[in-house]
């Protein structure tokens, strides 16, 4: 895998694959990588004649100074595993090669940054909309992959891309999950051995309440359950539980006849924030 840090880096082996008209997959990323990130990279392989990816902890989406500085860093295993899964370029930038000069743009997705992760993360999604905004003006990819796990994030990206006319393709990867449920996130590596055991709390109650709601039940009832269950484990601090439809992010009272509509949730067990989502009826649009 050839590894390259500068933008003009990036620039010359992109106009290389140009010239040989062959189509990018790219596959953003902070690094810390793992199962579900590879899902990713073999999903752009199937897809497109070469794959990149980026390894760049955005400090402008961290709204959290404890959680930037102890973002999992795992940089020697990530090039074996980029190296394993074919890919043809990682691209790992400095903070300045980034962020040379000051943003002074902020970006606003009306009701989308607001909800959810964008009420309890302020300036979350300006960060992430900034960064990827930048990865793919620098990258210039024909494809980019995104998880499921972060499906707020997916439609903010959607929004971006289609508001401001990028010329890209994106493409959902559905979560990839531990044997007991949990979802693959880098930040699994900071849970302590009490915490990881106790987060697994959080597929469980999704399950439940995508269950119990296609049974039929009243959602209001299910979510007051599926809380319950939540806040039954000493070491969760559950911060919501909401049923949405996936891509405008309103939240519903009742699952809509036609309308798709998944489940996402968030909690901290112990000092460590996790998110997860499931869909419970998956409509056109998806
Ligand atoms: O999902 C992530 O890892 C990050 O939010 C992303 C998309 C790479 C932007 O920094």
């Amino acid at each position: 895998v050839e590894v390259l840090k500068t933008k003009a880096e990036v620039k010359s082996l992109r106009s290389v694959f140009y010239k040989s008209n062959k189509t990018l997959g790219f596959v953003p990323t902070m690094g810390a990588l793992h199962n579900g990130h590879v899902s990713l990279i073999e999903k752009a392989k199937l897809s497109s004649d070469c794959v990149g990816v980026s390894i760049f902890v955005n400090p402008t989406q961290f709204n959290n100074s404890i959680d930037f500085e102890k973002y999992p860093k795992t940089l020697e295993e990530d090039l074996k595993k980029l190296q394993n899964a074919g890919v043809d370029f990682v691209f790992i930038p400095e903070v300045d090669e980034i962020y040379s000069l000051k943003s002074n743009i902020s970006l606003d997705f009306g009701h989308l940054d607001k909800t959810l992760e964008g009420a309890f993360r302020p300036g979350h999604f300006n960060g992430v909309g900034t960064v990827v905004a930048k990865l793919l003006n620098i990258v210039k990819p024909d494809l980019a992959f995104f998880g499921q796990k972060d499906l707020q994030q997916l439609s903010i990206i959607k929004c971006l891309v289609n508001d401001l006319s990028f010329d890209v393709k994106i493409i959902e990867v559905p979560t990839l999950r531990e044997k007991d449920g949990l979802a693959m996130s880098s930040r699994n590596l900071r849970l302590l051995p009490e915490e990881r055991e106790q987060a697994t709390v959080l597929f469980r109650a999704l399950e439940y309440a995508k269950n119990e709601l296609l049974a039929g039940e009243n959602w209001l009832k299910v979510k007051e359950n599926a809380v319950r269950l939540i806040e039954n484990q000493p070491l969760a601090r559950l911060e919501y539980f909401e049923l949405i439809h996936p891509t405008s992010f309103t939240t519903l009272d009742a699952l809509e006849n036609l309308e798709p509509a998944a489940i996402c949730t968030a909690a901290y067990l112990g000092e460590i924030r996790l998110i997860d989502n499931i869909y419970v009826k998956t409509g056109e649009s998806l």
